[in-house]
């Protein structure tokens, strides 16, 4: 176990550090390459785009003078017009997307004139999201070359350049915007636990930790975003922050554990199987992470995108299931005994809390994963930003209802009880028997 962890730790930040220089200023190297079609990354334009081509070491397989080097080329192309597109190569009005009047040429290797590299500057006007695409149209010919793109916008007056794609573009300011939330929720969070500290369990402590690591987590994020915008690559904030995001998923969902099991606040150990659950979580945690990673730095065009697309979602899924496992086994533990104690109200009304808290774990899962994927999904590629910030709130709000709930409090709400919440407990208790969980 120990072995495996650190072994996983090491490949962690060895793909952290390989992945550096990977950013939105793009390089590739395709090596003997005879796909007909191979894309490069998408951007979405504003009315003063532009997009910087460098291309290198080009060579050909078979070069020959007769090749109708027409035929091979780089262009623009939005997603409704690449349908149209394969339409007319299947209707047969053109044999090679490059002939389209869809597409936006840049560059075609008949300019080349016997050279291996050309660098070439495109002004795009059109406001919309464009895929950059390389084009062969000649069959068996491969194709080798180092190629440097870079896309970015003109700022309005000042004509500097802005490398994060239209929809995007704000996100620096949305993540120091959630970063100031969070840091007041921190020192809410100390001041509440200095004025309540004859009632402070050590899972409000953890809790603290949770909070403050997701504030340096979306600092880092609004710092690493904004050096992207301003310079197109990443520069080292990207490593803070995916080491920050790290540490906040894997303490997030041990906290989640442990608020399940009511570690410190119901009992100050915890069981072997909590124990398994969190040794599944934390590291799985770490792969999801490394996949993030991945995805993050090498663009949805990359071999094995799609792998370790599926991975992260697959292990996600296995970690956002898995957490709920312990809050079930309180639940039917207290159930049992608020059947059986004679203390049956305080039982009542921990089962109502550990009810609700549930509910709220999956509702959490549900919005932070499928909701803001559809809105990724369903959203024009200007609104982008709305997905981030549906989902930051989510977790904003996940956040405060967990604080709120586990508060510290000298009398716990929790445990003392009026007659008609009793009531009311007695009957969530009656409803229980007829819906299991
Ligand atoms: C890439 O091409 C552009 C446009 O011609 C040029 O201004 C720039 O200096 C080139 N960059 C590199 C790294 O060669």
């Amino acid at each position: 176990m120990a072995i495996s962890l650190r072994f996983s730790l090491y490949f962690f930040l060895s793909i952290l550090f390989f992945s550096i220089s990977f950013a939105e200023i793009r390089f590739s190297e395709i090596r003997s390459d005879d796909r007909s079609i191979i894309p490069f990354d998408e951007f979405g334009f504003t009315h003063t785009g532009q997009l910087e081509l460098n291309v290198s070491h080009i060579s050909f397989s078979n070069p020959s003078p007769e090749l109708d080097l027409s035929q091979v080329g780089f262009f623009l192309s939005t997603r409704d017009s690449w349908i149209h597109v394969l339409q007319q190569i299947q209707d047969l009005d053109i044999t090679c997307a490059l002939q389209s009047e869809l597409v936006k040429n840049v560059y075609t290797f008949d300019k080349l004139k016997g050279s291996t590299s050309f660098n070439t500057l495109y002004s795009e006007t059109d406001a919309n999201q464009f895929t950059l695409v390389f084009g062969n149209c000649l069959p068996q010919l491969r194709i080798s070359m180092d190629v440097r793109s870079a896309m970015y916008n003109l700022d309005g007056k000042s004509s500097s350049r802005d490398y994060l794609s239209a929809g995007k573009t704000v996100l620096p300011k949305i993540y120091f915007l959630f970063f100031l939330i969070y840091f007041s929720m921190a020192s809410i969070w100390i001041y509440v636990l200095y004025k309540k500290r004859l009632t402070v369990y050590r899972i409000h402590f953890f809790m603290l930790a949770v909070l403050i690591l997701k504030a340096l987590n979306l600092l880092c994020e609004a710092e690493d975003k904004s050096y992207i915008k301003r310079t197109g690559s990443a520069h080292g904030w990207d490593v803070l922050f995916y080491i920050f995001s790290f540490l906040k998923g894997i303490t997030l969902f041990t906290l989640i554990v442990l608020i399940g099991t009511g570690w410190s606040f119901l009992k100050p150990y915890l069981q072997d199987k909590e124990k398994k659950v969190l040794m599944i979580v934390i590291p799985l945690q770490i792969v999801a992470n490394i996949a993030q990673v991945v995805i993050d730095e090498s663009g949805p065009y990359a071999q094995d995108w799609i792998t370790w697309k599926q991975i992260f979602l697959l292990v996600d899924v296995v970690c956002c299931c898995a957490v709920l496992f312990p809050i079930v086994w309180s639940i039917k533990n207290l159930r049992e005994a608020a059947r059986t104690d004679g203390k049956a109200a305080v039982n009542l009304m921990k089962l109502t809390l550990f009810r609700q808290y549930y509910i709220v774990v999956i509702c959490y899962i549900y919005f932070t994963r499928v909701v803001v994927y559809a809105l990724e999904t369903i959203t024009s590629y200007q609104y982008l930003w709305t997905s981030v910030v549906a989902g930051e709130l989510a977790t904003l709000a996940f956040y405060v209802f967990t604080g709120y709930r586990f508060r510290p409090e000298v009398h716990n709400p929790y445990f003392v009880i009026d007659d008609e919440e009793e009531e009311a407990a007695a009957e969530a208790l009656k409803l229980e028997d007829e819906f299991e969980l």
